[in-house]
């Protein structure tokens, strides 16, 4: 039996991603009811975290947790490949040792290699191409609050990074609309563009919101952009989701926000807490989607 990896959302079928969202949802009533679901005793996840992370780690760590299992946090200062071990090797130590690796690294052909040369599951939890487990959270959190995704009409406004390219894959997998306002030199890879024609670049952030059932953004400079901030500043000012902008958008619009933010620069010092504002139920979802990944990825038969 070969393993599956959850690399990018095209790692998954359309049908298999809409499971996902399901579980994700039912481990959620779960948890909230208080029942205790621990499938996975004596299971073991590894942590690779490269760059930091907040939400991530910890839906990881207390996922992998309340499913009976353990999680093990690897940053690059405790791990050899911090001194110089290549990627290949520490992947096929850890195959031997561990049930399910996620890592968060720039260089996506470095996941990549890591997960050609594992034996067992790798999840991406970010790369500076996709970080496909927020969008499991996005679209469960869409799908809760407004049913489902498929035909609406999603804005995403901002850097073209691997938010915005999650985004595209996603519209393609769900198949949503989706209308992308960014900056000259900021848009989203041309080819990745391409590969879909449920997304689409437009010329203002007003254009991509108008009637948009959903409107996303993301920081201005992400992790890998560093020295930077003062010049995306610039550029990104008129790219700033608020009050104003949300008024072109549906009555019912969501507006969300993977976190962490900056207010008063991609978003004002109030929209996160806008009654349209569906952050903070999406953040908390990382959490129930992160379980039902780890569940599918352990239990799947291919
Ligand atoms: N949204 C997200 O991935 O948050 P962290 O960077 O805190 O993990």
């Amino acid at each position: 039996m070969s393993k599956r990896d959850f690399l990018t959302l095209l790692d998954c079928t359309p049908e298999e991603l809409k499971h996902l969202i399901q579980r994700s949802a039912a481990l959620k009533t779960l948890h909230t009811n208080g029942e205790v679901y621990q499938p996975f005793p004596g299971r073991t996840a590894a942590m690779i975290l490269q760059l930091s992370s907040t939400r991530t780690r910890v839906a990881f760590e207390a996922g992998m947790n309340q499913l009976g299992g353990h999680a093990i946090f690897l940053g690059t200062s405790d791990t050899q490949l911090g001194r110089g071990e290549s990627t290949q090797d520490m992947a096929r130590v850890l195959s031997e040792m561990v049930d399910i690796v996620m890592i968060r690294t720039l260089d996506q052909d470095d996941l990549e290699d890591f997960a050609k040369a594992a034996s067992i599951p790798v999840i991406n939890a970010m790369t500076s191409r996709y970080h496909p487990c927020q969008l499991l959270a996005d679209v469960q959190t869409f799908v809760e609050l407004r049913g489902p995704i498929e035909g609406k009409k999603v804005a995403f406004v901002g850097d073209g990074y691997n938010m915005c390219a999650s985004y595209i894959n996603a519209a393609r997998q769900w198949g949503f609309n989706l209308r992308i306002a960014a900056p000259p030199g900021y848009e989203p890879d041309a080819q990745l563009l391409a590969s879909t024609n449920h997304a689409a670049l437009v010329e203002t952030p007003r254009e991509a919101v108008e009637n948009a059932d959903l409107v996303v953004t993301d920081v201005w400079s992400s992790i890998g952009h560093e020295g930077q901030e003062e010049q995306r500043r610039a550029t990104f000012a008129s790219y700033q989701v608020n009050e104003d902008l949300l008024a072109y958008a549906k009555t019912d619009t969501l507006f969300t926000h993977c976190l962490p933010a900056h207010r008063g620069e991609e978003v004002n010092a109030t929209v996160l807490d806008d009654p349209r504002s569906a952050t903070w139920i999406a953040a908390s979802n990382r959490l129930h989607s992160q379980k039902a990944l780890v569940e599918f990825l352990l239990t799947c038969e291919t």
